[in-house]
């Protein structure tokens, strides 16, 4: 048992016993197909659970994001965002735009098809910031709205769970060209404007909100490493870099997530919960660290990553403060946070940063085995599923058992995966075990999302890795789609309907 604080027993027993379970299935009621056949699919998948082992309202399904899926890019009035700006620039390895992406923009219809043909319970998809309000602040753009309310109702329509996320690393360009972005407190108020109109255009039936996606990568990727757009680094953290400051403004722009956070929930809060009755929280992306030794020194610098990572986003949104080994490591680097914002609300008036309203979701994507490099590349990803059962685990155990969904996790292939990837069931599953593994052990999961519903423009890999349960063909004009077979046999799907119908 390498990780540090949580045992990964799962059962051998209850394991052989669901396996047992399995096969009686098949030898009572072999003239239920589709039960032998999902059954089937599971032993071959090496499974050992079925949808019944997790609770009713926990929810299964897959995710996407605006600027890697909608394609359309420069349609209906959509402004550039800075991932626009970046592609074109032709930053990308491949010289891979999104500009048409999966053009999920105009088969949207097609692919809510999709998902209920192969039984997905939730859609996680982004709103484009600057599609909906072109250069990021004033008028609402009509074809926009239209885009996002035609969609929210195919949803609806099929019954499928919707869950958006309000950013996606799509900055609109020309916010980034009038302040910096995220690295000016203006991004608060333009940042809450647009989630109001949000709100008050969508969330009569959308009660699943995600402010930002991964903001805790976000910052060093584009801060510090200045891998991502807008690119901004100073040497010797980052090459190439025109500005920036790679000591600094990776602290600064956390700061201004976590107050833009902070000011999206409590407009929610204050002007929507009462009637809409949805929740709000925020994503970052998760790595379990395991520690190199069992030395209190090795220990101890597990826990400063897990800080770094983990902490610099939750910490000030359940503790109402960044954890004390980054203040005195980042000292005057890392910006404070006022008394007013730090407030616990025990005083009545909770305006500050800590609201128990929020959910936080969890991205998980890279493995303990992966070589030690100091680039964001996904070019090899190994499997650490134990990883994600210690995570879960310990956000439960250090964050007040606030609720996680897991919102992201998926296998990255070549560009050549064929149909036939049962390396992803294969992956998919033991994740999805471990899943149930930290719930049995009190970590308080709410939902698990497949990266990605689709085949999407990767950002960093472009085609050239493919994660979608469903393969699109990007070498044919119609980018037509075809289940791949983790959609067919996949838990998160399969399992969940031909379960209930048991
Ligand atoms: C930086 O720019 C130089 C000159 O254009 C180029 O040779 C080098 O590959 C670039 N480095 C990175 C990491 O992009
Ligand atoms: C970054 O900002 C800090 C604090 O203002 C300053 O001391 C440092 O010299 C700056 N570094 C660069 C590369 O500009
Ligand atoms: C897929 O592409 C990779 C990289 O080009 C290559 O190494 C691999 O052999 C290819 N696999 C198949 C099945 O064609």
């Amino acid at each position: 048992m390498a990780c540090r604080t949580c045992s990964t027993s799962t059962g051998n027993l209850r394991d052989a016993s669901l396996l047992i379970l399995l096969l009686l299935l098949l030898l009572v009621a072999p003239w239920r197909s589709e039960a032998a056949e999902a059954a089937a699919a599971a032993r071959a998948a090496g499974l050992s659970f079925t949808r019944q082992d997790f609770p009713r309202d926990f929810v299964f399904g897959a995710g996407t994001s605006a600027y890697q899926y909608e394609g359309a890019a420069d349609e209906d009035g959509r402004t550039p965002s800075v991932w626009d700006t970046f592609t074109h620039a032709g930053k990308m390895p491949d010289k891979s735009t999104g500009d048409r992406a999966a053009d999920g923009y105009h088969k949207y219809k097609e692919d809510v098809k999709l998902m209920s043909d192969t039984g997905l319970e939730a859609y996680r998809f982004s709103i484009s910031w600057s599609r909906l309000i072109p250069r990021g602040k004033g008028p609402v753009n009509p074809k926009g709205l239209e885009y996002y309310n035609n969609l929210i109702n195919e949803l609806v329509k099929r019954g499928i769970e919707i869950h958006v996320t309000l950013y996606h690393l799509d900055f609109p360009q020309d916010l980034e060209d009038e302040y910096h972005g995220w690295l000016s407190p203006r991004v608060v108020e333009d940042f809450t404007a647009y989630a109001d109109v949000c709100f008050r255009e969508f969330g009569d039936r959308v009660t699943h909100w995600t402010t930002m996606d991964e903001p805790n990568v976000l910052a060093m990727s584009a801060y510090d490493s200045g891998l991502f757009p807008p690119s901004r680094c100073s040497a010797p953290f980052g090459t190439n870099c025109t500005a920036g400051n790679s000591t600094v403004e990776p602290y600064v722009a956390a700061h201004n997530f976590i107050l833009a956070h902070a000011s999206v929930v409590s407009l929610y809060r204050d002007k929507y919960q009462a009637t809409q009755m949805g929740v709000v929280g925020i994503n970052v992306y998760s790595i379990w660290e395991y520690p190199f030794s069992s030395s209190s020194a090795d220990i101890a610098a597990t826990q400063r990553a897990l800080d770094f990572s983990v902490g610099w986003i939750l910490d000030p949104l359940v503790h109402g403060d960044y954890p004390e080994i980054m203040k005195k490591k980042a000292g005057s680097r890392i910006p404070s946070f006022t008394k007013e914002q730090s407030d616990d609300g025990s005083n009545g008036e909770n305006t500050g940063l800590r609201d128990y309203n929020a959910d936080v979701a969890t991205i998980f994507r890279f493995s303990r085995n992966d070589t030690p490099t100091d680039q964001f590349v996904p070019t090899k990803m190994q499997s650490d599923p134990q990883g994600l059962q210690c995570m879960l685990q310990y956000l439960t155990d250090t964050y007040q058992g606030i609720p996680v969904y897991v919102q992201e996790n998926g296998l990255g292939q070549f560009f050549n995966d064929s149909f036939n990837d049962p390396e992803r069931v294969e992956y998919l599953s033991t994740y999805i075990a471990s899943t149930l593994a930290a719930l049995r052990n009190g970590a308080n999961v709410k939902g698990y999302f497949v990266w990605a519903f689709i085949d999407v423009f990767e950002l960093l890999a472009g085609y050239n890795k493919r994660y979608g349960l469903h393969y699109v063909d990007v070498d044919d004009p119609m980018l037509p789609r075809q289940p791949k077979l983790s959609a067919q046999c996949c838990s998160p799907c399969r399992f969940s309907i031909r379960g209930e119908k048991q």
